[in-house]
């Protein structure tokens, strides 16, 4: 394939934080030149500016209808001002049936290059980041209801489903404003929706909607008794700026953004009790508006496009706006770097820049460095390098992003990953979005997407329930087609005259964009041979070559990284007026220190446990180990294992991994080293369990018997892990019980031990129950797996395990004065386990899985008596009958949850062992 088509600056990360700032610079500069060659537009702003009064509250509020943003140019970014252009007019003009409109056959490109075959996940992000994208294409776009007079009509291709004959689609509705003398320019439509980043899905882009969702009460928006969304009488969708192709994922982000804005407008209240309704909703609708635009900015994107470039990038956008925030000291930390560097004779960035023309210059110009790097540093007055602001159909096109749907929801129970129901997406669509959302609950929904995943932008993933998909009032569409068209009919450039346009290489051959063989064919066949031809959509998604951690590719990337800082840079309330006297100094207190974790988690508690360590709201929720993580409670640390680590990770009883043969060669490796050596309570990645693989796991509290003289944790220690397992696969070697046990400790590292009944285990007996076990095992001369003399690497006493620290440290973390620790503990079945389950082979952990929570497992005993021992076994056998017979109960080991098998269990938890030289 020949790469030299794409653009080179992710290579550039390779080369450390010097490389990143080196990438930033080529995007820097890039968007300045986007800046100057890709901005247009024909709008009649003098005409509308005439009825336009800017009063006295559209100086410091968002204008319901978009105007008075910029007050010298008040119809700029309104509703209803024309979409502008990225590319030159000429490009522009748009396809009719006259000519290319229906070729190749759009339903044709749907049917052979869109419709999904099989479903291609993006694993990088989860479902929330697709429904995400799409409230916020409803926030800046909409071309308005289609005509439902003189529709395009397509012919159906050979071998179409639908049979023969053809397929309607509605034209986009044609621009009223369009006079005369503007004959010379191409196609224009009007943007439905005000073009600012304002919140337009929630608040409207009229007067009339704003007041239809507003409470008129303390600055709020209406909500249902059980802070649901209200509802229209007839399609039973939720009343809001933007209600159209609704599903449950919008039915989701709605209700948590107007909860939002209820929860800023009372923050309001209580610091500005005197202020009216109006003051309130003004307010709150800044600062939800602006907490929306952050979201997308610093957590959105850079999770959409995991790129450190990019996410540099997109720092510097939100945060070069603020001037004194903390963010932005990682973009200064980044302009040092690179001031240092480029004052060294021998400065990195020069040599990797120089080489191209057009950075020999800017690479010794300050003020281009400064505002690169600073991205929006500095410019605090709005900024719309010479072109009123408008988004555009570039803009418009590159967002047409259907694929990431899914086909199903699969909806989980909070913290477990067990399947509980799967809907399709089609059911959950306009007025059943609510009902989906009453009946699995918004919690459950806002849990399930945190954890699977959207489509891919690739061929062949489009779902295919858009490719027939029922539109109240307009009957069945194919959105697929009408994708296709749509760029076709507004004078969207095809691909390689897009990518031109937009200052990107022209690809040379369909082999630039992909090696698949199929597909190869089928781009071919339909587009005659001829790259010119391919519709920027399919040529976007046939993008294989995709920079470092992309979603998507560089074309849509491009028209990105122009628009993204537009929106921004452009605006009123992102610039000058993004001050503590326009939102209130609390009010900027909000937009910065909230996350969309925090959103989530305000608006539906019981996911506090999900959300544990989850930094980025739009990444796959799971178990991720914050850099505080140590300094937890213990019982913050066993509940974060155990809800995100062992039940997110959960098996199904019928798909228990198999037990394994034991990996004798994995023993000797580093991993033991591990094992005595490391604190941490997960394994590092890579690790896999050499012994004792697979078992089952659950959550303990050690209830500690009156009067025992043993201290620390032997007083008691409310939370723990217990994990029961067998050595290796009972058919290899017999059946070897075992047990590792995991006590928290508040701000500390954990205390472990682990305990078996002997190394060569019990037989054929497979009652798990059958024997007690101790974390001391005498040596036994029939021992056969060797394991004594693998573990006798790394300790001398390869067969027993220190528990003095244990004695050491208490479960609230403090020190013991002067601790007492047993030399030896036994873990005795209790009686409600003891001869429950069959000796016969089985499937151990299914006996397990079935014990309830609450149940009494062990009870503990202990002994002080000295180990001593001896070369002849009958004298340590001996030795071992007076110290368990000396042992005392000095407490019980009870269940407080049922066991799970998982794969948490199984590779990712962690119990260290103590050495008896670490004693
Ligand atoms: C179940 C979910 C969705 C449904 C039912 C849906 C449906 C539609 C429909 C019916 C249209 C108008 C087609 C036309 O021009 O006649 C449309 C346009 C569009 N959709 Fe979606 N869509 C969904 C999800 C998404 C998602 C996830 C994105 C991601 C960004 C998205 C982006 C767009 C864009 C950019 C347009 C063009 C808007 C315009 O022409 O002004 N949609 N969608």
């Amino acid at each position: 394939m020949a790469n030299s088509v794409w653009v080179t600056w992710p290579a550039l990360t390779k080369f450390g934080s010097l490389g990143v700032v080196a990438g930033l610079l080529v995007l820097a500069s890039e968007r300045e030149s986007l800046f100057e060659n890709n901005l247009f537009d024909f709008e009649k702003y003098d005409e509308y500016n005439t009825q336009i009064v800017c009063d006295e509250r559209s100086l410091t509020a968002r204008m319901e209808d978009g105007t008075c943003n910029i007050l010298d140019n008040p119809a700029e970014g309104s509703v209803f001002r024309r979409f502008g252009r990225n590319v030159e007019f000429q490009s522009g003009f748009q396809e009719t049936e006259d000519d290319t409109l229906l070729s190749p056959n759009p339903r044709d490109v749907s049917n052979s290059l869109m419709g999904r075959d099989e479903f291609k996940p993006a694993t990088s992000v989860n479902f929330i980041a697709a429904s995400w994208i799409q409230f916020m294409v409803h926030d800046w776009v909409s071309h308005g209801e289609n005509d439902a007079e003189n529709p395009i009509v397509v012919p159906l291709p050979a071998g179409d489903e639908l049979g023969s004959g053809t397929l309607e689609i509605r034209r986009t509705q044609s621009d009223s404003t369009r006079t005369a003398d503007e004959d010379g320019y191409p196609v224009s439509y009007r943007n439905a929706n005000t073009h600012w980043w304002d919140g337009s899905q929630i608040y409207g882009s009229n007067k009339e909607t704003s007041d239809s969702i507003r409470s008129f009460d303390g600055g709020r928006l209406k909500l249902n008794d059980n802070n649901t969304l209200p509802t229209e009488f007839m399609s039973g969708v939720p009343i809001t700026g933007f209600n159209e192709n609704w599903w449950v994922g919008l039915s989701m982000l709605h209700n948590v953004f107007v909860n939002e804005h209820n929860a800023i407008a009372d923050m309001l209240v209580n610091n500005y009790p005197n202020q009216s309704d109006q003051w309130l909703f003004d307010k709150a609708r800044l600062i939800n508006a602006a907490l929306m635009a952050k979201i997308h900015t610093v957590e959105w994107t850079p999770a959409i496009i995991a790129n450190p470039v990019t996410e540099k990038a997109m720092y510097a956008n939100w945060w070069g706006l603020l001037g004194d925030r903390e963010g932005r000291d990682q973009i200064q930390a980044l302009a040092e770097n690179l001031a240092e560097d480029l004052d060294k004779t021998d400065s990195f960035v020069k040599r990797v820049l120089g080489f191209s023309p057009e950075f020999k210059d800017k690479l010794d110009d300050a003020a281009f460095i400064e505002h690169a790097l600073g991205g929006l540093v500095g410019s605090r007055e709005p900024d719309n390098a010479g072109t009123a602001y408008s988004l555009t159909e570039e803009f418009v096109s590159v967002y047409r992003m259907h694929p990431l749907l899914r086909d199903n929801i699969e909806v989980y129970d909070i913290g477990a990953n067990m399947l509980s129901d799967s809907i399709a997406i089609e059911d959950t669509t306009e007025g059943d979005a609510e009902d989906v959302m009453a009946s699995e609950g918004a919690d459950r929904l806002w849990y399930s997407f945190g954890i699977t995943h959207p489509g891919s932008l690739t061929l062949k993933n489009y779902p295919q329930f858009l490719r027939n998909l029922s539109v109240p009032l307009v009957g069945d569409i194919d959105l697929a087609t009408i994708d296709i068209v749509r760029d076709r009919e507004r004078g969207v450039p095809r691909y390689n005259e897009f990518r031109r346009q937009i200052g990107l290489n022209p690809i040379n051959a369909f082999e630039d964009l992909t090696a698949d063989a199929v597909l190869l064919a089928e781009l071919k066949r339909l587009y005659d041979n001829d790259v010119e031809k391919i519709d920027a959509l399919v040529g976007q998604l046939a993008e294989t070559v995709r920079p470092e951690g992309f979603a998507f590719g560089e074309t849509a990337f491009q028209i990105f990284i122009m628009n993204a800082s537009r929106r921004l840079i452009t605006d009123r309330f992102y610039t000058t007026d993004y001050t503590d006297e326009v939102y209130t100094a609390e009010g900027i207190d909000w937009v910065e220190n909230n996350t969309m974790v925090d959103v989530i988690r305000r608006h539906n508690p019981s996911l506090a446990g999900s959300l544990v360590g989850v930094d980025n709201a739009f990444k796959p929720w799971g178990l991720n180990m914050p850099d505080d993580y140590d300094s937890w409670a213990g019982c913050e640390k066993e509940q974060h294992l155990w809800v995100n680590g062992a039940m997110r990770t959960e098996f199904a009883v019928d798909e228990l991994p198999s037990l394994e043969k034991i990996d004798v060669l994995g023993l000797i490796s580093r991993v033991l080293w591990d094992k005595v050596n490391d604190e941490k309570d997960v394994t590092p990645p890579g690790y896999t369990k050499p012994l004792h693989a697979h078992g089952v796991m659950a959550k303990v509290d050690f209830v500690a018997e009156e009067g025992s003289p043993y201290t620390g944790m032997f007083e008691g220690a409310g939370c723990g892990l217990l994990r029961l397992s067998v050595t290796g696969s009972p058919d290899d070697r017999g059946f070897a019980p075992g047990l590792a046990w995991k006590l928290f400790v508040d701000g500390k590292p954990s205390q472990n031990v682990s305990a078996l009944y002997t190394l060569s285990g019990q037989g054929d007996n497979y009652d798990f129950f059958a024997n007690e076990m101790s974390q001391y095992v005498s040596p036994e001369l029939n021992e056969t797996l060797g394991t004594s003399a693998i573990f006798s690497a790394v300790t001398s006493k390869p067969t027993r395990l220190m528990v003095n620290s244990m004695s050491e440290v208490k479960q609230s973390g403090d020190v013991v004065a002067s601790a007492k620790a047993p030399t030896q503990i036994y873990f005795v079945p209790s009686e409600g386990v003891t001869g429950e389950f069959a000796t016969s082979a089985h499937d151990f952990r299914e006996d397990l899985i079935s014990i309830p929570s609450g149940t009494k497992i062990y009870d503990v005993y202990a002994t002080t008596k000295k180990i001593k021992y001896s070369i002849f076994n009958w004298l340590n056998s001996r030795y071992a009958n007076e110290r368990r017979s000396s042992a005392e109960k000095i407490g019980e080991i009870r269940l407080d949850s049922a066991f799970t098998a998982s794969a948490f269990g199984d590779s990712g938890v962690f119990f260290k062992h103590q050495r008896y030289e670490d004693r």
